[in-house]
């Protein structure tokens, strides 16, 4: 198994792979891998004729120091677990000071105000870290194509119009949220939860499909306000956000309308540790 560890020794594997025409598939993450990650990682391998992996806790895309710092770091299992899809994956960990120059900050971005609803309001500058370490990653690795998770579908949009806006030369596919057999939603930060926690966890999804239901009989103001009800029942969990929005702007629906699409989105905390889910409503 392949582990590069800074920028010289991606861009000379990507010179190589360039030369010979051979696809590049692409797959970011920040580790503590799970089956979740393991089904884009997968995807990429059947679909392109190398995969790389990137393993790196970007800093600059969290907003509070904890959340940082308590973040998992398991290298070691990474490698077993990408090492189980295919030994001919290559992975890329590198440090922070490898990445970013001389300071670890982020650019701004204007994402069409994508950015400033759902995560955007609760996670400043999140997405402004986001953009700024896919930009590095992109015109480092230079993938044909890159693989995201719809568990974190706002981001997903967000590297779509980043794409978009500034013509970079890559496809990016969204996959479908793969779900724990309790129906909760994986995550790296579900290795966070106690084992009663992860149990009562799976109530986010229970909530969205009961949402689903209700939403083709009562408008998106009165689900969300239902979901609200439903949470604030619980006394394992604190609501941050219900939201039904347009799957394009991403902004709260405020008449159903036939021929749009619309998700329910969710994050709320449980054990103080963040959990975000959705699912398409239509
Ligand atoms: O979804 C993630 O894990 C991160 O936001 C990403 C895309 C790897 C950028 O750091």
């Amino acid at each position: 198994m392949k582990i590069l560890r800074t920028k010289k020794e991606v861009s000379t594997f990507v010179n190589i792979i360039k030369k010979t025409n051979k696809s590049l598939g692409y797959v970011p993450t920040m580790g503590a891998l799970h089956q979740g990650h393991g089904s884009l990682i997968e995807q990429s391998v059947s679909e392109n004729n190398y995969t790389l992996v990137s393993i790196f806790v970007n800093p600059t895309q969290f907003d509070n120091a904890t959340d940082l710092n308590k973040y998992p770091r398991t290298l070691d299992n990474d490698v077993t677990l990408i090492e189980r899809i295919s030994g001919d994956i290559i992975i890329f960990a590198p440090k922070a000071n490898e990445l970013y120059d001389s300071k670890i900050v982020s650019k701004n971005y204007y994402f069409d105000g994508l950015e400033y609803e759902m995560e955007g309001k609760h996670r400043a500058g999140h997405f402004d870290g986001v953009g700024t370490i896919l930009d590095i990653f992109f015109s480092l690795i230079q993938p044909n194509k890159a693989y995201f998770g719809e568990k974190d579908f706002q981001q997903l949009q967000i590297v779509k119009k980043l794409v978009a806006k500034y013509n970079l030369d890559v496809t990016i596919i969204g996959c479908p949220i793969f779900r724990e057999a309790s129906g909760l939603a994986m995550s790296s930060r579900n290795e966070r939860l106690s084992k009663n926690s992860r149990k009562e966890a799976a109530f986010i999804y229970k909530t969205l499909l009961k949402a689903k239901e209700k939403f083709g009989t009562k408008s998106a103001i009165k689900v969300e306000e239902w979901v609200t009800d439903q949470f604030a029942k619980n006394k394992h969990f604190n609501l941050e956000y219900v939201s039904i929005a347009n799957v394009d702007t991403l902004k709260p629906v405020k008449r159903k309308s036939k021929n749009k699409k619309y998700r329910i989105f969710i994050a709320a905390f449980i054990d103080n540790i963040r959990l975000i889910d959705n699912i398409a409503l239509n």
